[in-house]
Protein backbone atom coordinates (compact mmCIF):
# COMPACT_ATOMS: atom_id res chain seq x y z
CA UNK A 1 0.00 0.00 0.00
CA UNK A 2 1.00 3.85 -1.06
CA UNK A 3 0.54 6.65 0.61
CA UNK A 4 1.42 10.20 -0.43
CA UNK A 5 3.23 12.21 1.27
CA UNK A 6 0.54 14.59 2.56
CA UNK A 7 -1.64 11.87 3.80
CA UNK A 8 1.90 10.23 5.54
CA UNK A 9 2.46 13.95 7.37
CA UNK A 10 -1.30 14.03 8.29
CA UNK A 11 -0.89 10.84 9.87
CA UNK A 12 2.06 11.51 11.55
CA UNK A 13 0.22 14.89 13.30
CA UNK A 14 -2.56 13.10 14.45
CA UNK A 15 -0.28 10.28 16.06
CA UNK A 16 2.00 13.04 17.50
CA UNK A 17 -0.57 14.72 19.03
CA UNK A 18 -2.40 11.66 20.05
CA UNK A 19 0.81 10.85 22.10
CA UNK A 20 1.02 13.74 24.15
CA UNK A 21 -2.24 14.25 24.65
CA UNK A 22 -2.44 17.97 22.51
CA UNK A 23 -4.74 19.51 20.75
CA UNK A 24 -3.96 20.05 17.02
CA UNK A 25 -3.73 23.74 17.22
CA UNK A 26 -3.77 26.34 19.95
CA UNK A 27 -7.61 27.43 19.20
CA UNK A 28 -9.57 23.60 20.38
CA UNK A 29 -9.46 22.54 23.55
CA UNK A 30 -6.97 19.77 24.86
CA UNK A 31 -9.15 16.00 25.31
CA UNK A 32 -8.39 15.58 28.93
CA UNK A 33 -10.17 19.35 29.42
CA UNK A 34 -13.87 19.16 30.77
CA UNK A 35 -16.63 21.22 31.64
CA UNK A 36 -17.01 19.54 34.55
CA UNK A 37 -20.57 19.12 35.88
CA UNK A 38 -21.75 23.63 37.01
CA UNK A 39 -20.07 26.49 38.39
CA UNK A 40 -20.60 25.28 42.01
CA UNK A 41 -18.51 22.64 43.13
CA UNK A 42 -18.34 21.48 47.13
CA UNK A 43 -14.78 20.71 47.74
CA UNK A 44 -15.50 19.80 51.33
CA UNK A 45 -14.31 21.85 55.13
CA UNK A 46 -11.93 23.45 56.54
CA UNK A 47 -10.98 20.35 58.16
CA UNK A 48 -9.80 19.01 55.24
CA UNK A 49 -7.39 21.80 54.80
CA UNK A 50 -5.36 21.15 57.55
CA UNK A 51 -1.94 22.38 56.29
CA UNK A 52 -0.01 24.72 53.25
CA UNK A 53 -0.39 22.92 50.33
CA UNK A 54 -2.42 21.97 46.85
CA UNK A 55 -4.59 19.01 45.98
CA UNK A 56 -5.46 18.42 42.58
CA UNK A 57 -7.82 15.63 43.67
CA UNK A 58 -10.71 17.92 41.43
CA UNK A 59 -8.62 18.79 39.09
CA UNK A 60 -9.58 16.30 36.96
CA UNK A 61 -13.47 16.00 36.76
CA UNK A 62 -14.16 19.80 37.70
CA UNK A 63 -10.75 21.72 36.93
CA UNK A 64 -9.93 23.10 40.00
CA UNK A 65 -7.14 22.95 42.44
CA UNK A 66 -7.44 24.05 46.00
CA UNK A 67 -4.74 25.50 47.98
CA UNK A 68 -4.37 26.48 51.87
CA UNK A 69 -1.88 28.99 52.41
CA UNK A 70 -1.71 30.72 55.85
CA UNK A 71 -4.99 31.65 56.88
CA UNK A 72 -6.30 31.19 53.35
CA UNK A 73 -8.11 28.70 51.38
CA UNK A 74 -8.42 29.64 47.86
CA UNK A 75 -8.83 27.84 44.05
CA UNK A 76 -7.43 28.19 40.86
CA UNK A 77 -8.11 26.76 37.22
CA UNK A 78 -6.41 23.50 36.58
CA UNK A 79 -6.60 23.49 32.36
CA UNK A 80 -3.66 24.90 31.16
CA UNK A 81 -3.58 28.14 29.53
CA UNK A 82 -1.39 26.86 26.55
CA UNK A 83 -3.85 24.21 24.97
CA UNK A 84 -6.48 23.39 28.30
CA UNK A 85 -4.61 20.00 29.38
CA UNK A 86 -5.16 19.83 33.04
CA UNK A 87 -1.93 20.69 35.66
CA UNK A 88 -0.78 18.21 38.09
CA UNK A 89 0.30 19.16 41.66
CA UNK A 90 3.90 18.11 41.97
CA UNK A 91 3.97 19.18 45.29
CA UNK A 92 5.59 22.39 45.07
CA UNK A 93 4.23 23.62 42.07
CA UNK A 94 1.47 22.64 39.50
CA UNK A 95 2.63 21.08 36.01
CA UNK A 96 1.16 20.51 33.18
CA UNK A 97 1.53 16.99 31.39
CA UNK A 98 0.94 17.82 28.22
CA UNK A 99 4.23 20.32 27.58
CA UNK A 100 5.56 20.83 30.31
CA UNK A 101 4.36 24.17 31.71
CA UNK A 102 4.57 25.42 35.15
CA UNK A 103 2.65 27.53 37.52
CA UNK A 104 3.15 28.68 41.22
CA UNK A 105 0.22 28.24 43.60
CA UNK A 106 -0.43 32.02 43.04
CA UNK A 107 -1.15 30.26 38.72
CA UNK A 108 1.61 32.36 37.63
CA UNK A 109 3.48 30.94 34.79
CA UNK A 110 7.39 29.89 36.21
CA UNK A 111 8.03 27.94 33.03
CA UNK A 112 6.20 27.98 29.08
CA UNK A 113 4.79 27.58 26.53
CA UNK A 114 2.38 28.64 28.84
CA UNK A 115 1.81 32.73 28.58
CA UNK A 116 -1.34 33.46 30.86
CA UNK A 117 -1.33 32.84 34.37
CA UNK A 118 -4.30 30.49 36.00
CA UNK A 119 -7.24 32.26 36.77
CA UNK A 120 -8.82 32.02 40.42
CA UNK A 121 -12.50 30.86 41.05
CA UNK A 122 -14.87 32.39 43.27
CA UNK A 123 -15.03 30.06 46.61
CA UNK A 124 -16.74 30.90 50.11
CA UNK A 125 -17.89 29.29 53.57
CA UNK A 126 -21.42 28.06 52.72
CA UNK A 127 -22.50 27.02 56.39
CA UNK A 128 -19.31 25.40 56.89
CA UNK A 129 -19.06 23.50 53.21
CA UNK A 130 -16.42 25.25 51.16
CA UNK A 131 -18.02 25.88 47.68
CA UNK A 132 -15.66 27.00 44.79
CA UNK A 133 -17.97 29.27 42.32
CA UNK A 134 -16.78 28.76 38.72
CA UNK A 135 -18.88 31.07 37.21
CA UNK A 136 -16.63 33.83 39.41
CA UNK A 137 -12.92 34.92 38.34
CA UNK A 138 -10.20 37.17 39.74
CA UNK A 139 -6.47 37.88 38.63
CA UNK A 140 -5.25 37.03 42.69
CA UNK A 141 -6.45 37.22 46.30
CA UNK A 142 -6.85 40.98 46.55
CA UNK A 143 -10.72 40.43 46.25
CA UNK A 144 -12.26 39.00 49.18
CA UNK A 145 -14.46 36.91 47.14
CA UNK A 146 -11.36 34.71 45.79
CA UNK A 147 -10.34 33.34 49.42
CA UNK A 148 -11.72 31.54 52.37
CA UNK A 149 -10.24 32.61 55.64
CA UNK A 150 -9.93 29.96 58.19
CA UNK A 151 -10.23 32.19 60.78
CA UNK A 152 -13.74 33.86 59.79
CA UNK A 153 -16.83 32.52 60.54
CA UNK A 154 -19.04 30.99 57.86
CA UNK A 155 -21.75 32.82 55.88
CA UNK A 156 -24.95 31.60 55.62
CA UNK A 157 -26.63 31.23 52.43
CA UNK A 158 -25.78 29.59 48.88
CA UNK A 159 -23.15 31.41 46.64
CA UNK A 160 -24.23 32.54 43.57
S1 LIG B 1 -1.33 22.33 27.36
FE1 LIG B 1 0.63 22.78 26.56
S2 LIG B 1 1.84 23.17 28.31
FE2 LIG B 1 -0.12 22.78 29.10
Amino acid sequence: MEIDRRTFVAAAGALACAMCGCAGDANTVGPQAKGGEGPNLDVGTLADYPHDGATDRFAKKSEVIVIRRGDRIFAISAACTHRNCIVRNSGTNLRCPCHGSRFDYDGNVTRGPAKRPLIHFGIANDNGRLIVDKSQSYNDLSDSGSYVSVRAQPTTGATS
